[in-house]
């Protein structure tokens, strides 16, 4: 990783602009900082944003829950996938959306690694948003192509090792939790290997299948149905402990390799949305994480919804400040 530490992204308004935004802004302004109108909220279609391709595990916990937030809400909640540069395009494009609820993110543990990783970031997690609410907390697992050869862990291991060079990982890009599994997985065995970045797993996977790259660090929400069926073969799992579903699959740790990482997901609305617009979505959150078909669909994908005192804009904002924290002193400087 050679890219230098994070410039944190100024927002320059020339003098005229800013009193033209002001102006417009003063106009808007009937029931709170944004011009929105909590009472009437919502009276539109939501639409939350997917920093990743369409077919990921992103996507995939997306549209689980925004089906029953809508029939919460009483308005449809619709997926955008707004892929690009590890999920740092959509982010961005969120951060910049009108702060009226109508434009919200669902993001993972990428929004805590992306300024340990990018020196150009064009948003700030912490004050370009208004935290919702934790979502769920998700494994990964170790996968390769079908035919690469390994029988288990170890001799994955010695396969990495001896074609250090040649061997493909692939990843969501960089920020990605794909790409932060296969960072740690390379320093845990102290190898550098060939990264192939893609605008989501789920195209990744899509290449896994098909035998074009070989190996990918991803979450059980893309690679459950993989693993059961046979299509790929599986080495470990990155958990502390093993996972529900697949009882047979060891840990990393077990076997050997000091690698843990879950990818927790968050959603957000950008900074400025008013409080009361914030609850309502984060109630209807909740109210969707308690649906017990929400609770099957991702316990088949191998993870669960937070605990319902996790989906509050507290629970987020501490995970999100303390995993910025955790991330800058684990990951590399960019640059170095
Ligand atoms: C990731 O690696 O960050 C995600 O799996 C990307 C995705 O949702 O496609």
């Amino acid at each position: 990783m050679a890219i230098p530490r994070t410039a944190r992204h100024a927002r320059l308004v020339p003098p005229a602009a800013a009193a033209l935004v002001l102006g417009i802004a003063l106009a808007g302004c009937s029931s709170g900082s944004s011009g929105a109108d909590p009472a009437s909220y919502p009276d539109d279609t939501i639409e939350v944003i997917v920093p990743f391709a369409a077919g990921g595990p992103t996507d995939t916990v997306t549209r689980i829950v925004a089906e029953p937030m809508g029939a919460e809400l009483g308005q449809q909640v619709v997926v955008q996938n707004v892929e690009g540069a590890g999920g740092t395009v959509g982010a961005g494009e969120a951060s910049q959306a009108d702060p009226d609820g109508y434009t919200a993110l669902l993001h993972h543990i990428g929004m805590s690694t992306a300024p340990s990783l990018y020196a150009d970031l064009n948003f700030d997690p912490v004050e370009d948003f208004e935290p919702v609410g934790l979502v769920t907390e998700v494994p990964m697992t170790i996968i390769s192509r079908p035919g690469l050869g390994p029988a288990d862990m170890d001799e994955l291991v010695s396969y990495i090792e001896e074609n250090e060079g040649s061997i493909t990982l692939a990843h969501a890009g960089v920020g990605s939790a794909s790409n932060l599994c296969g960072l740690l997985l390379e320093d845990a065995l102290g190898v550098d290997v060939q990264e192939v970045p893609y605008d989501g797993t789920g195209p990744a996977m899509t290449d896994i299948l098909g035998g074009q790259v070989d190996i990918m660090c991803d979450q059980t929400t893309n690679t459950a149905s993989q693993i059961t069926s046979g299509a790929v073969d599986v080495y470990a799992v990155t958990t502390p402990e093993r996972v529900e579903v697949f009882p047979d699959i060891p840990t990393a740790q077990e076997e050997g390799v000091d690698l843990e990482v879950s990818v927790w997901h968050g959603l957000y609305l950008p900074a400025g949305t008013p409080e009361e617009i914030v609850e309502t979505l984060r109630a209807s959150l909740e109210t969707a994480l308690a649906d017990q078909a929400v609770i099957d669909a991702l316990a088949d994908l191998g993870t669960a919804p937070v605990a319902a005192d996790q989906v509050t804009p507290d629970a987020l904002s501490t995970r999100l400040q303390e995993q910025i924290d955790l991330w800058a002193e684990v990951l590399p400087e960019p640059g170095s």
